[in-house]
Formats: C-alpha cells, sequence, structure tokens
C-alpha cells in the first residue's frame, strides 16, 4: 500500500483545513464545472488547431461561397478520369463534385485537422476520398480536372508542378487566383461584392 510522505500529509491537512485557500476554491470549481471546462478546452484546441494550420498553410479554411460555388457548377467541363481538390478544406467543393461527376472518382487533399475531419464526416458519397496530405507531395499525372481555391503564392508553385505533371488536356479551375503567365480559357465573374473571378485553363 503506498503511504502518503510526510510532507505530502502536510499539503493535504493544510488544503483540507484550509478549504477557502485559492487553490482548494479552484479545485472545488474545476469540480463543479468539468462539462463546460472540457467545452472551453475544446474550443481553444479548435481554434487554436485553425490558426496554427492557416500559419503553416499560408491559408485560412475559407469555403468558396455558395455563388461562386454555383458559377464554377456552370463552367465544369465533361471529364473520363480523376477529379482533385487540392485544399478540400470543409468539403464543400468536394460534396458539389461528386454529386456532378458521380461515375468519376474526387479525391480531395486537405491538411488542416479540423476541416479535414469535419470533412470526412460530411462526404458519405462513394465516388471522395478524402486525404490529409500536403498536395504539392501527391503525384497529379491522372488528374483530368483540378479545382483549388488557393493563394497567389501557392498557385505559383503549382504552375511548376502542373507543367511537369499534367498531361495535355487537363482542366484547372481555380477560384480567385488565376496561375501566373497562363492565359486562362474562359474568366468568369461571380456577382458577389468582391466580383471573384473563377478561371478555367486547358493544359
Ligand atoms: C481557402 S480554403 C478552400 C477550401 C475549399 N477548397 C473550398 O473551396 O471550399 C484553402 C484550403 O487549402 C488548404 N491547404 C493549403 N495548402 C495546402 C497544402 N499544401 N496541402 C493540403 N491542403 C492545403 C488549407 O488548409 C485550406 O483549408
Amino acid at each position: 500500500m503506498r503511504t502518503v510522505p510526510v510532507p505530502e500529509k502536510a499539503i493535504l491537512f493544510y488544503l483540507i483545513f484550509h478549504y477557502k485557500h485559492p487553490l482548494v476554491q479552484f479545485l472545488i470549481y474545476c469540480r463543479e464545472n468539468m462539462t463546460l471546462i472540457i467545452f472551453f478546452m475544446f474550443i481553444v484546441w479548435f481554434l487554436g488547431s485553425i490558426v496554427i494550420w492557416t500559419l503553416i498553410n499560408g491559408i485560412s479554411p475559407m469555403p468558396t461561397s455558395s455563388k461562386a460555388l454555383l458559377k464554377i457548377q456552370e463552367i465544369l467541363p465533361d471529364v473520363n478520369g480523376p477529379i482533385y481538390e487540392l485544399g478540400s478544406g470543409w468539403g464543400t467543393l468536394a460534396r458539389m463534385l461528386s454529386r456532378k461527376y458521380t461515375h468519376q472518382q474526387v479525391i480531395g487533399y486537405e491538411t488542416s485537422f479540423f476541416p479535414y475531419w469535419i470533412s470526412r464526416l460530411f462526404c458519405s458519397q462513394n465516388n471522395v476520398t478524402l486525404e490529409r496530405k500536403n498536395f504539392f507531395k501527391v503525384d497529379l499525372s491522372k488528374a483530368t480536372l483540378i479545382v483549388c481555391y488557393l493563394y497567389p503564392g501557392a498557385m505559383r508553385q503549382l504552375k511548376e508542378k502542373f507543367t511537369k505533371e499534367l498531361k495535355p488536356g487537363t482542366h484547372i479551375i481555380s477560384n480567385t487566383f488565376g496561375i501566373p503567365g497562363w492565359i486562362p480559357k474562359q474568366v468568369c465573374e461571380v456577382d458577389d461584392i468582391y466580383k471573384t473571378k473563377i478561371y478555367r485553363y486547358e493544359i
């Protein structure tokens, strides 16, 4: 049997007899409000994780707006092969793509912890695969269509990757940011306050 060493005993006695001590009051408060504390810790974890992954990736998991989504839907090309979404966030675009291309495989890559797991929860269609991977490290050579909503730095880096890996005829649709130096096949303007542009390219 474990015996309590004398200094620990002394502390225990001190805390029991001085229950108004701030530490004792704090422990009592924690015991009584355990649910609230767990909830608070979850919120801190959730927000902390989003902030950290935003700093790592250089972009927040802001979803494509409903108006931009409709515009993307209007210009989707006919394709026959895998469709990739780079940075699939909460799964907004992946869900729409899987409904539109019921006979094609839609593969989304996302690194941010909560957006990834929440998108897994809400993307139950058989033709969607969501993977927690950095899209710069995956092979895109089988793509027939690539969809993304990223930021200028990522588009600059992707330009090199696209040039090396994509086969002729591959389509790229990018929300807001174009590929620097490439001439799009089509540019659409979304009817929102930012006049968001949707770029469509064909290799
Ligand atoms: C602006 S959000 C777009 C989310 C979703 N595509 C949409 O349109 O609703 C960009 C997402 O890309 C993810 N991302 C950025 N760089 C990434 C990388 N190298 N690999 C995987 N995901 C990345 C971010 O975590 C973020 O969730």
